[in-house]
């Protein structure tokens, strides 16, 4: 691997500087990502692992990050559990049916998922294939929780309602759901493990929508459960990105994240000093600062990585993904700054 800087962070261990990427860095904040987009409907471009491929690329390309997240969506697995979707223009994902019922949960399939999305495992392939050891490849996946939350719901929500209100009236159906969620999840990620992804994020966007102790409950452990079954087999990091989970990072370090992802509102000092400096830690400017002017762009990037001191472990990001109206210019400038003024935290 040319540029490792991303994979020896993950594992704490010596780095000249700190490795950057993005959350959602492939997107329609790029104009070449639009172009393709004019061209192809979402569900199509995640479909098509040449065009998946392409559009992984740009960003290391054109913006220079450490690493290449896949692109996909993390609503493959219920699709491949057996609930179509659609992605509707300035809305979002919309279900054709949403989970309702003990008998719809029996109706999911859990089994087969890795042949229904070899798609993605294809589009790995040749992602691996045409980066050519550059930069590594992260895959990904929802959580259970955050995947739930648009099975029971139909696609996205303000408040969670209908997927909190089935937790709380009818936990063993939850757990029923969840699980079978998880192993969905931990096929997937073995497949795309054995095409090739360096490392893993589970992506629990909805995390924290959830109080400490049904966090731990409905959420947390069954991202242990994967990472559980993941490490048994292979030696690959795992990101545990769990936005607003700032009462839980003790816990999911225990849970056996290599590295935790933290949102903007969390203090990356404080979260390295809880977590005694025994994982890594990855994140996490404020997303909306790639609106501000470029002084406030490199003095706030500054701040963040004097936030976490000297020392390796530190992976920036943002604290969750780069939104589509973003000037390209501010994201480069962002993991600019990271290269140029990161080198003296590794000496
Ligand atoms: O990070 C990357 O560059 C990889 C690609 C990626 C996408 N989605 C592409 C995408 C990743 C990692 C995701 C994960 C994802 N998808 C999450 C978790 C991450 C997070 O932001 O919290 C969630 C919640 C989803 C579900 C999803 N997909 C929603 C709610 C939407 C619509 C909202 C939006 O941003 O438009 C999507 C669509 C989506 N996924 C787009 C992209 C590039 C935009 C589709 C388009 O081109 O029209």
């Amino acid at each position: 691997m040319k540029n490792d800087l991303f994979l020896r962070a993950c594992r704490k261990e010596k780095t000249e500087r700190t490795p950057v990427w993005i959350m959602r860095q492939a997107g329609r904040y790029l104009p070449e990502y639009r172009k393709i987009r004019e061209k192809y409907d979402f569900i199509t471009m995640v479909k098509t692992p040449e065009l998946a491929a392409e559009v992984t690329i740009q960003p290391v390309d054109i913006i220079g990050v450490d690493a290449a997240i896949i692109f996909s969506d993390i609503l493959v697995i219920p699709e491949a559990m057996g609930m179509p979707y659609q992605m509707i223009e300035k809305t979002g994902p919309r279900f054709e049916k949403k989970i309702e019922t003990r008998e719809d949960i029996e109706k999911l399939n859990a089994s087969g998922v890795a042949e229904k999305l070899r798609y993605v495992c294809d589009a790995v392939t040749l992602t691996k294939k045409e980066l050519n050891e550059r930069v590594p490849l992260i895959g990904f996946a929802g959580s259970p929780w955050t995947l739930f939350t648009y099975m029971v719901e139909g696609g996205g929500s303000k408040n969670f309602k209908n997927a909190k209100a089935f937790i709380f009236n009818n936990p063993s159906d939850a757990h029923l759901l969840l699980d079978k969620i998880a192993d969905a999840v931990i096929e997937y990620l073995s497949a795309k493990i054995e095409a090739g992804i360096d490392a893993f994020q589970i992506f629990d966007s909805w995390g924290g929508a959830l109080a400490k102790n049904h966090y731990l409950e409905f959420s947390l452990r069954y991202i242990e459960k994967i990472i559980s079954a993941i490490s048994d087999k292979y030696d690959v990091p795992a990101i545990v990105f769990s936005k607003g989970a700032n009462h839980s990072h003790e816990e999911i370090a225990k849970a056996g994240a290599d590295v935790i992802g933290l949102d903007w509102t969390a203090s990356l000092g404080e979260a390295r000093k809880k977590t005694n400096d025994a994982v890594a830690l990855q994140g996490n400017l404020d997303p909306i600062l790639l609106y501000a002017n470029d002084g406030k762009i490199i003095s706030e990037t500054e701040n963040v990585l004097n936030d976490y001191g000297k020392g390796d472990g530190h992976i920036f990001n943002l604290g969750h993904g780069i939104l589509p109206d973003v000037e390209p210019r501010k994201a480069k400038l962002l993991v600019d700054t990271v290269k140029e003024k990161s080198g003296k935290y590794h000496e």
